[in-house]
């Protein structure tokens, strides 16, 4: 049974001229919508729309900028922005092509619709990809020498808010639950606990909002660009840009660059406890969110990351999990490659296929 359905399922990915492997529906992107409050121009990075459709050769002002972005994220060694030109050369080619490749869009080295709506996105300041993240066998990524918190397992780590650093806009309580709601995202999967302290210097996470320059050498940029930034394990250190709208909840935040918390503080909770960026994009430890976009629940690679880590919380099962998710998103995540799940993408191929034929 399994072999002629793997065979059916190599068939399709061999013959059928209209799916990619990689790329069932849910992981399209509309190369034409870059969103609105994106372009604005009072936002960080919205100037690099002038990029559109430049290429190996071409000389615009400010494309030495856009070096200095690659090299922030990873993309670019540092010598290469030392007097750096507006000159669109290889290495920048180079650049884009593994960015590209990392946030898994199509592999072009020009600065396309898709590439540069995903370059202006708001997004984390941890770096994609550098000497210290490690790209495992896996989709799920650690830093390198995959850090974790080393105490005995199951753990409770204690977090607590800087009284000198919080912003006006948000109470007390909807920040307290929100961020309770985010550490329970991660709770739930792995055997840690994570308990609010009102003793910020003795907690192991700290958490706190900053402008600008704030003394760790990654300055916050203002309105979107850099939404916050969290370090690897031990460090517990947890910023949040300070400009940003932050929003508790989207219907009653109207303002289009609200920035919704839980998703954030969800996503920068996976680098405290030594998770890295994904490119799976559903996944929570994907590097970039749209303005107004909720994203807080795990993903299949979230968990197994995670879970490599730390182990599994025994309440929870990756299996029942699996099948729960599959019948809610139609199969994209037929990595996880148990069998049953193998099977069940291999009939939405089938069906593509069949459709395509
Ligand atoms: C464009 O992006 C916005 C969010 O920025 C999203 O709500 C909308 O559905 C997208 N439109 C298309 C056609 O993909
Ligand atoms: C652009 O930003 C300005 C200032 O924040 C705001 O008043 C305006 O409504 C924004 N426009 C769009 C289209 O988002
Ligand atoms: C950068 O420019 C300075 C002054 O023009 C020069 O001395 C230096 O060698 C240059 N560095 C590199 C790496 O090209
Ligand atoms: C990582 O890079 C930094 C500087 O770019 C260097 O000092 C360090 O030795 C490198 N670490 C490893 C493990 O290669
Ligand atoms: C599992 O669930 C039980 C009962 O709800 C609870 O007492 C226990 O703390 C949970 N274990 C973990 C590791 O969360
Ligand atoms: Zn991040
Ligand atoms: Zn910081």
């Amino acid at each position: 049974m399994l072999s002629f359905f793997s065979l059916i399922f190599f068939l399709s990915l061999f013959s059928s001229p209209c799916i990619h492997a990689r790329t069932l529906p849910i992981y399209t992107v509309n190369p034409k919508n870059i969103s609105s409050a994106v372009k604005n121009h009072s936002y960080t990075w919205h100037d690099f729309e002038k990029f559109q459709d430049a290429s190996k050769g071409s000389l615009i002002d400010g494309i030495s900028k856009l070096k200095r972005y690659f090299n922030k994220f990873g993309y670019l060694e540092a010598e290469d922005i030392v007097n750096s030109t507006d000159l669109f050369d290889s290495n920048l080619e180079r650049a884009i092509t593994r960015y590209q490749e990392k946030l898994g869009l199509p592999v072009t080295g020009k600065l396309d619709s898709p590439t540069l709506s995903a370059i202006m996105s708001p997004r984390c300041g941890v770096t994609d990809i550098s000497n210290y993240t490690l790209k495992a066998t896996e989709n799920y990524v650690y830093f390198a020498g995959q850090p974790r918190w080393r105490r005995n397992i199951p753990l409770t780590l204690t977090y607590a808010f800087s009284p000198k650093n919080l912003i006006n806009s948000l109470s007390m309580e909807d920040l307290r639950s929100a961020f309770k709601r985010a550490f329970e995202h991660w709770a739930s999967v792995i055997p840690v606990k994570f308990v609010e302290s009102d003793d910020y210097g003795f907690a192991d996470i700290k958490i706190g909002f900053y402008s600008g320059d704030h003394g760790d050498g990654e300055a916050f940029d203002g309105v979107l660009g850099v939404l916050a930034h969290a370090f690897s394990p031990e460090s517990g250190r947890f910023h949040l840009d300070a400009a940003e709208t932050w929003a508790v909840d989207l219907v009653a935040e109207k303002a289009k660059t609200a920035v919704d918390l839980e998703s954030v503080a969800t996503h920068e909770i996976g680098h405290l406890l030594g998770l890295a960026h994904t490119d799976v994009k559903e996944a929570v430890m994907y590097p970039s969110l749209r303005p107004r976009e909720k994203k807080v629940d795990l993903k299949v690679d979230d968990i197994r990351g995670v879970q490599a880590l730390y182990g599994s919380n025994p309440n929870f099962s990756l299996q029942a999990f699996s099948e729960s998710d599959m019948s809610s998103n139609g199969g994209a995540d037929w990595r996880v490659g148990e069998d049953g799940i193998i099977i069940r993408v291999n009939w939405l191929l089938v069906l593509i296929w069949w459709l395509c034929m």
